[in-house]
C-alpha cells in the first residue's frame, strides 16, 4: 500500500494511533454520524442557538378510527403504506378493530376528508400533540441532577439513570452489582444491576425494560422495582427480594432512549443506519420464528424486523447474556416492560399455538391483573400476545420461552389504557401509581410461580 519510505517507525505509529483515537473519541462524543447532521450541528453552534434539532408535532392530531368493513381495512392498509404523514399505532387488520393514528398538521385536512368520504367512525383524541410533548419534557429532571435526588416524580435521562445505578452499587456493594450487557450500536454501555442477597441455589428473575425508546414509563418503573427490592422495609417485599436473584436492565436500547430526549420524543427503535432511515425494532429482531408476522421489511417503518434474525448488537448482547446464565444462574422468570395499553401478556406472539404451560401462565396472569385491580382499580387485560394485542414475531419473550425454555415469561404494557389520549406520553404524576401496581403484580407472579413449583 505505502511506498517503502512511508513505512512508519513503531513510535510514530503509536503516536498516530493515539491521535486517531482522540479524533474518533471526540467524533463519538458529539453523536453525529450523518454528514448533513454534523454540518447542521456545526451551523447551530456557530450561530449560538442552544437547542439541538428536535422533531416537532405542532398541531399533529391523534385520531382513533373504527374499521367497520373490509373496505375500511383495505383503505387504512393502503394509507399506511402511502403516507409518511400518518403514523399508525398497530396495523389495520380486521373489521371491528379500533386503530390509533397520528396525523401531521399538513395532512389533517386530507385525513378528515378521507374518513368522511368513507364514513369511518372516528374521534380526535388530541389536537396538538406538541403541547403534550412540551409538558412531558418539563417533567424531566434537569441535567446533572445528583443520584441522591433521583425520584419517581420526574422522568430521568439515560445519564441520570446510569449514575443512579452506579451510586446504588457503590452504596450496597454486597447486594447490588453493576452489570453490562455490552455496548449498543452507537457504543453506549447497556447498564443494569444484579441484586442478590445471598443464599444457595436461588433462581433468577430477569427484567428487560426500555427496548422501545419512547415508552418512558418502562425505565421509570424498572428503577422503582430496583429501589424497592433494595430499600424496602416491608418484610413481605424483603422476603420477595431475597427469594430470587434479580437482573434488571432499565434501558436495553440506550441509543434510542437518548434520542427521545435529544431528537424525537416518539422514537421507538435502535439507531442503526440503513440507507435513508434508521432503526430496527429490537422487539421484532429475536431469532424465534423471526419476521413471520407483524413486522416490516422496510427500515423506514416503526416495526422493521432488521436485515436478518438477531442482526442487531443490542439483541445479540441480550441473547449471549441470558444464554450464558440461564442454567448456571437458573433464570426461570423473564419479564419485559412496555407501554401502553394495560396488559399482562405471555407467549406466543407469532401464532395462536399455545405454549406447554398455557394454563398456568393464563391463571398467573389473571391473578396479577386482579392484584392491580384490587390495588388501584386499573383494568389490565391478560392473555397470550397473539390473543391480547396483535400478532407479532421476533419478540424477546417468545425467544426466551420458546428457545431457552424459561417457563415464566410475561411482558407488560403499562399505563395508560388502550384508548389513551396521550399514547406514550404519560404524565410524570402517573409514574408512582404505575410502578406501584406493576411491582405488586410482579410479586404476585413470582409467588404464584413459586407455589406451582417453577422455582424448585
Ligand atoms: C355510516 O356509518 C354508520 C355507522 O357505522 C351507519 O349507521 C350509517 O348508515 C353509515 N352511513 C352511510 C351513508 O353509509
Ligand atoms: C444446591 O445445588 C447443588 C447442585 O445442584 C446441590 O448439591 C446442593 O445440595 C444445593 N443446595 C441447597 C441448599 O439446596
Ligand atoms: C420480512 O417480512 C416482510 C413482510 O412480509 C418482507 O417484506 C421482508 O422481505 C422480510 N424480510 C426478510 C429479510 O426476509
Ligand atoms: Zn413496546
Amino acid at each position: 500500500m505505502f511506498p517503502k519510505r512511508w513505512f512508519p517507525h513503531p513510535l510514530k505509529l503509536m503516536l498516530l494511533l493515539v491521535i486517531v483515537g482522540v479524533i474518533q473519541e471526540s467524533k463519538a462524543a458529539s453523536f453525529c454520524t450523518k454528514a448533513d447532521q454534523c454540518a447542521l450541528d456545526e451551523e447551530i453552534k456557530t450561530v449560538g442557538a442552544p437547542a439541538p434539532l428536535q422533531a416537532r408535532y405542532d398541531h399533529t392530531r391523534i385520531y382513533q378510527v373504527e374499521l367497520a368493513s373490509e373496505e375500511h381495512v383495505r383503505i387504512f392498509q393502503a394509507l399506511e403504506l402511502a403516507s409518511d404523514s400518518c403514523s399508525f399505532m398497530g396495523h389495520a387488520r380486521q373489521p371491528g378493530q379500533k386503530l390509533t393514528i397520528m396525523v401531521t398538521a399538513a395532512k389533517v385536512a386530507d385525513f378528515d376528508d378521507l374518513v368522511h368520504s368513507y364514513n369511518v367512525t372516528h374521534r380526535v383524541l388530541n389536537h396538538n400533540f406538541q403541547a403534550l410533548i412540551d409538558a412531558n419534557y418539563r417533567e424531566v429532571a434537569p441535567e446533572g441532577t445528583s443520584p441522591d435526588q433521583f425520584d419517581w416524580k420526574r422522568y430521568h435521562s439515560l445519564e441520570g439513570i446510569n449514575a443512579w445505578l452506579e451510586n446504588l452499587a457503590k452504596k450496597y456493594p454486597e447486594v447490588v452489582t453493576l452489570v453490562q450487557l455490552g455496548l449498543s450500536t452507537q457504543g453506549r454501555p447497556i447498564q443494569g444491576v444484579k441484586i442478590a442477597f445471598g443464599g444457595e441455589n436461588r433462581t433468577t428473575v430477569f427484567i428487560e425494560s426500555g427496548i422501545h425508546a419512547r415508552e418512558w414509563i418502562a425505565p421509570a418503573t424498572a428503577t422503582y422495582i430496583i429501589d424497592r427490592l433494595v430499600n424496602s422495609e416491608d418484610p413481605a417485599i424483603q422476603e420477595l427480594a431475597r427469594s430470587q436473584n434479580w437482573y434488571i436492565f432499565p434501558t436495553v436500547n440506550p441509543d434510542g432512549y437518548r434520542y427521545t430526549f435529544q431528537g424525537d420524543r416518539m422514537w421507538r427503535k435502535n439507531r442503526a443506519l440503513f440507507g435513508i432511515c434508521r432503526g430496527v425494532d429490537l422487539n421484532r429482531n429475536f431469532p424465534f420464528h423471526w419476521n413471520v408476522t407483524g413486522a416490516s421489511g422496510d427500515p423506514c417503518r416503526y416495526d422493521y424486523s432488521g436485515p436478518s434474525a438477531g442482526s442487531e448488537v443490542e439483541t445479540q448482547r441480550m441473547i449471549e447474556f441470558i444464554k450464558d446464565r440461564v442454567e448456571s444462574e437458573r433464570i426461570r422468570t423473564f419479564l419485559a416492560l412496555h407501554s401502553y395499553s394495560q396488559m399482562i401478556m405471555f407467549p406466543y406472539g407469532h401464532s395462536a399455538e399455545r405454549v406447554d404451560n398455557y394454563q398456568d401462565l393464563k391463571e398467573i396472569g389473571q391473578l396479577a391483573a386482579k392484584k392491580i385491580y384490587d390495588l388501584s382499580g386499573r383494568i389490565y387485560k391478560s392473555g397470550s400476545i397473539y390473543e391480547t394485542i396483535y400478532p407479532s414475531a421476533g419478540g424477546s419473550k417468545d425467544w426466551t420461552h420458546g428457545e431457552l425454555k424459561i417457563p415464566i415469561t410475561f411482558s407488560y404494557e403499562l399505563r395508560g389504557p388502550a384508548d389513551s389520549e396521550d399514547l406514550f406520553i404519560l404524565s410524570a404524576k402517573e409514574i408512582e401509581p404505575t410502578a406501584i401496581e406493576a411491582f405488586a403484580s410482579i410479586k404476585t407472579i413470582v409467588e404464584e410461580a413459586g407455589k406451582r413449583g417453577y422455582y424448585q
